[in-house]
């Protein structure tokens, strides 16, 4: 276990698509998973793409009870997401602030779809299959955003809205 670094924006690798997964369970997943979540909560994150720490692989993270960068969203299940797909079940743009550990204090105003179906598989192999709405929706997409390279920045329509964060007035 370990907390590992997170790549910043600019890096290229964060702009590569990452391989699916092939083997799972296995060890060496295990281990990409555990330090995963450790740099993630070392860095007060509610989610993490594998590439952020430069494994080019299909594998997301994300969840908390509450937490500090988000103090006003609702609770998202602690969650391994492996090879996923995402289909949109509610196509309705909802405009909120997001932020990512490879852009650090940094915010910007993106608009997502409100509703999404996200299958994959967790850490030992098993079927993930939910519908989900809102922020739980909005921090999925983000996450599974960078295995296909895309960062948030790229998706914010109005650059106005995107700003460092002691200087923007954001509310959550
Ligand atoms: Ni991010």
């Amino acid at each position: 276990m370990a907390v590992r670094t997170i790549l910043r924006m600019g890096d290229p690798r964060l702009l590569q698509v990452a391989s699916p997964v092939e083997s799972i369970p296995s060890a060496w997943l295990d281990r990409l998973l555990d330090d995963m979540f450790d740099t993630m909560r070392a860095a007060d994150g509610v989610g993490l793409a594998a590439p952020q720490i430069g494994e080019g692989y299909r594998v997301v993270v994300f969840g908390f009870d509450e937490n500090a960068r988000y103090p006003q969203q609702s609770p998202v299940p602690r969650t391994v997401l492996i090879n996923p797909r995402i289909e949109v079940t509610d196509p309705t743009q909802l405009m909120d602030w997001e932020g990512c550990l490879s852009v650090p204090g940094m915010r910007g105003r993106v608009a997502r779809p409100t509703a999404i179906r996200y299958q994959g598989l967790d850490a030992t192999g098993e079927p993930i299959d939910r519908t989900v709405s809102g922020f739980h929706a909005r921090v999925v997409l983000h996450e599974c955003d960078h295995l296909d390279g895309i960062l948030y920045p790229q998706r914010i329509s109005d650059m106005r809205e995107f700003g460092f964060e002691e200087a923007l007035a954001v509310e959550d």
